[in-house]
C-alpha cells in the first residue's frame, strides 16, 4: 500500500518536473536531452556534404554559416544567384570550410523538371549527397475567402510538390550507398494549423504526413528522415508571404510588421536546432519560445482543447489582420 502511494508520488513528482522542463524550455523534451547528452556541436557533420535549400535568407544562410564553421561540405540552392554568392563569401570569411568544398547551385524548386540534373550536377562534383535540407519555401497570409485559388495551388506546389520532387531527385543515390539523411524544415503549423495561413497550414500538415509515411519506408535503406517544426524565427518568411495573389507579398500589403509575432526565436538558435537534430539522427523536432512552444503541446496532446482555443485566438488575429489592412489604405 505504502509502495504502492510512494511510487504514485514518483510519478506525479515526474510529471511536474516534465511540465517546469517544457516551460522553461525552447524545444521539445527529446530535443533538450540530446542537446545535453547526445552528439554535440554537430561534430559527425565535418566533411559531410549537406545541401540545403533557401540557402539565400534566414533559416537556411544561418544553416549554411554554422555548418562552414564545423567543416561541412556546401551545397547552397535557391533562385536569387547574387544572393548565393553572398552567402557562399561570408561562408568563406567566418567558416572553416574550403573555397573548392562550396558550391552555389541556383535551383527553383517549383520547376520539377530541373531537379534531377540539379541532383547530377552535385553528384558529379562531390560524388555523394550525405544530408539534403529541405529548407526552401514561401508562407501565405490572407483570409482563405479573399485568397485567390492560384494561390493554394502554388503554396502546395512549392513547398510540398516541390520539396518530394527535389528528394526523389536525390534519394535513388541514398538507396544505392545504403546511407544518406533527409531533413524537412516544416513548421509548428504542420502540427497547429491557424487562421490567415490555411493553404500554408495545408503546406506544412502535407508535409509531415508525406515524409512520416516516407520515413517508414526508408528505414531498412538506412536513410533518416528528420522533421523540424520551428515556431516563429527571425526571417523573411513574413515579408515573402503570398497573400490574396501569388505575386502581391505581405511586404507590398503592409501588414508584414503587424504580422509578425514579437517574441520569435533568433535565426542562430534555430540552426543550432536544426544541426543538433540532424547530427543525432531525430524524428522530429519542436523549437519555438513561449507561448507557442505549449500551442504545439496542445494542438498535439489535446486536439478538442485546441480547436476550442483556435475559435478566439482566430478572432483576435483576423480583426487586427483587417485593421492594419484598413489603416494601411487609408494612409
Ligand atoms: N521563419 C519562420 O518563422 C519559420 C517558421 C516555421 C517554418 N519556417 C520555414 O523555414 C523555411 C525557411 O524560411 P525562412 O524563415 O528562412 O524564410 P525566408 O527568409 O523567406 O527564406 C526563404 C528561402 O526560400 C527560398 N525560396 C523561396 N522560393 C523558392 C523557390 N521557388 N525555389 C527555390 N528557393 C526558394 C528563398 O530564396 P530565393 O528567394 O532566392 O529563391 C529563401 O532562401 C521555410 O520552409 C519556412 O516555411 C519558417
Ligand atoms: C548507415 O549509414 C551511416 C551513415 O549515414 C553509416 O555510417 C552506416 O555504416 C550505415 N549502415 C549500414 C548498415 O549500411
Amino acid at each position: 500500500m505504502i509502495c504502492m502511494a510512494l511510487l504514485g508520488l514518483l510519478v506525479v513528482i515526474i510529471l511536474f518536473l516534465m511540465v517546469i522542463a517544457i516551460c522553461v524550455s525552447d524545444t521539445d523534451l527529446t530535443l533538450k536531452f540530446y542537446e545535453r547528452f547526445g552528439i554535440q556541436n554537430g561534430e559527425n557533420l565535418k566533411g559531410k556534404v549537406i545541401w540545403i535549400t533557401g540557402a539565400s535568407s534566414g533559416i537556411g544562410e544561418e544553416l549554411a554559416y554554422q555548418l562552414s564553421g564545423i567543416g561541412s561540405k556546401l551545397v547552397l540552392s535557391a533562385r536569387r544567384k547574387s544572393e548565393l554568392e553572398r552567402v557562399q563569401s561570408t561562408c568563406l570569411q567566418r567558416g572553416v570550410t574550403e573555397d573548392e568544398d562550396i558550391m552555389i547551385l541556383p535551383l527553383d524548386l517549383s520547376v520539377f523538371d530541373s531537379h534531377s540534373s540539379a541532383a547530377q550536377k552535385v553528384l558529379s562534383k562531390f560524388g555523394k549527397i550525405d544530408i539534403l535540407v529541405n529548407n526552401a519555401g514561401r508562407s501565405q497570409r490572407s483570409y482563405a475567402l479573399d485568397t485567390s485559388l492560384e494561390v493554394d495551388i502554388e503554396c502546395i506546389k512549392l513547398n510540398v510538390i516541390g520539396t518530394v520532387s527535389l528528394t526523389k531527385a536525390v534519394l535513388p543515390d541514398m538507396v544505392k550507398r545504403k546511407s544518406g539523411h533527409i531533413v524537412i524544415i516544416s513548421s509548428a503549423l504542420g502540427i497547429m494549423p491557424v487562421a490567415l495561413q490555411t493553404a500554408y497550414s495545408a503546406a506544412k500538415f502535407a508535409l509531415q504526413g508525406y515524409f512520416d509515411a516516407l520515413r517508414s519506408e526508408l528505414y531498412d535503406e538506412n536513410i533518416t528522415v528528420t522533421t523540424i517544426c520551428p515556431g516563429p524565427v527571425v526571417s523573411k518568411v513574413v515579408e515573402n508571404a503570398m497573400t490574396t495573389t501569388v505575386d502581391k507579398t505581405a511586404q507590398d500589403l503592409g501588414v508584414d510588421a503587424a504580422m509578425q509575432y514579437g517574441n520569435r526565436m533568433p535565426t542562430a538558435r534555430c540552426a543550432e536546432v536544426i544541426i543538433i537534430s540532424m547530427a543525432n539522427k531525430l524524428s522530429e523536432v519542436w523549437c519555438s519560445r513561449h507561448p507557442i512552444l505549449f500551442f504545439i503541446y496542445i494542438g498535439q496532446y489535446m486536439p478538442t482543447i485546441y480547436r476550442f482555443l483556435s475559435k478566439f485566438y482566430a478572432r483576435k488575429r483576423i480583426q487586427a489582420f483587417r485593421e492594419t489592412l484598413r489603416g494601411k489604405k487609408t494612409n
